[in-house]
């Protein structure tokens, strides 16, 4: 894992759209991995000013979000359909129909499921999947005691969960208590994976993630086992590693030939 401390949330922001922007220039038919949550918002701001102001096209890009709640209707304010279409979709250029969700009010859950995965294994697999973090450890919906082989299926929400994303529905009662969500599995085949994470709320499960067991308690753990991830934290998210001053010093002498991050603006 290589993990990178940024002084706050627009620095971690920043740093992340530099290695979005890397990978979608080198392949610009690359296929993105999607995140919700308030964490991807300054990256989603970001590329879109790159785009709106420097020309990053997403024209040729394929993109695929981690989950959706079942039951929302798709243009309910709280769905992630309208959260991605509001804070990254419409603001860039990409082709409508290669931006997939996946649909929480099919007929057939199961088979959505199974379709979302064929989607994404006839798109070619995800080149780089965006994670948030949750604050018990969750990464899309994938809550503690999730299969760490699990694919695309439902499942509900810890009542953490439901506590902690009840400030966007005004009300724990509000909130769905099921998502579809890709697997830890599914994740896991991601060719990169970039996890961000920011403020003290993430600190435990950030260090959990990094320096605890593997373990599906724990399911961002995983990603000990993945051979291309990077977590970019800000500096509240990082306080409980005990390697930080490891991961700085590794993170400053990184020969030039390893790095995508943009000089200083
Ligand atoms: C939800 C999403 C996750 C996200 C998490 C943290 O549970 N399904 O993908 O990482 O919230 O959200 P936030 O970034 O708002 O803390």
């Amino acid at each position: 894992m290589e993990i990178v401390i940024k002084p706050d949330y627009d620095a971690m922001s920043r740093c992340a759209a530099d290695f979005v922007e890397t990978s979608l220039r080198r392949k610009p038919d690359l296929v993105i991995g999607l995140a919700t949550g308030s964490t991807p918002l300054g990256l989603y701001r970001e590329l879109a000013r790159r785009h709106r102001e420097e020309g990053l096209s997403f024209a040729h890009a394929t993109t695929f979000n981690l989950d959706e709640y079942i039951g929302l209707p798709a243009d309910h304010p709280q769905s992630y359909h309208s959260f991605m279409r509001e804070s990254f979709f419409r603001h860039v250029d990409l082709d409508a129909s290669r931006t997939h969700l996946p649909d929480g009010n099919a007929a057939d859950i199961a088979a959505e499921c199974a379709a979302y995965e064929a989607a994404i294994r006839a798109a070619g697999g995800i080149d780089l999947q965006v994670l948030g973090i949750g604050n018990d450890g969750h990464i899309g919906f994938n809550e503690p005691s999730s299969s760490l082989r699990s694919r695309t299926r439902i499942k509900t929400l810890t009542e953490q969960t439901v506590r902690a994303n009840a400030r966007f529905f005004g009300g724990a009662d509000k909130v769905p208590h099921h998502a579809i969500t890709v697997g830890v599995g599914t994740i896991f085949e991601a060719r990169q994976c970039l996890l961000l994470a920011s403020g003290p709320d993430k600190a435990a499960a950030v260090a959990a993630a990094v320096e605890g067991p593997l373990t599906a308690m724990c399911p961002a753990s995983a990603l000990q086992f993945h051979d291309a991830c990077t977590l970019i934290l800000d500096e509240t998210a990082a306080v409980g590693l005990k390697r930080g001053r490891y991961y700085r010093y590794v993170y400053d002498t990184k020969p030039a030939w390893q790095q995508w991050e943009k000089p200083a603006r």
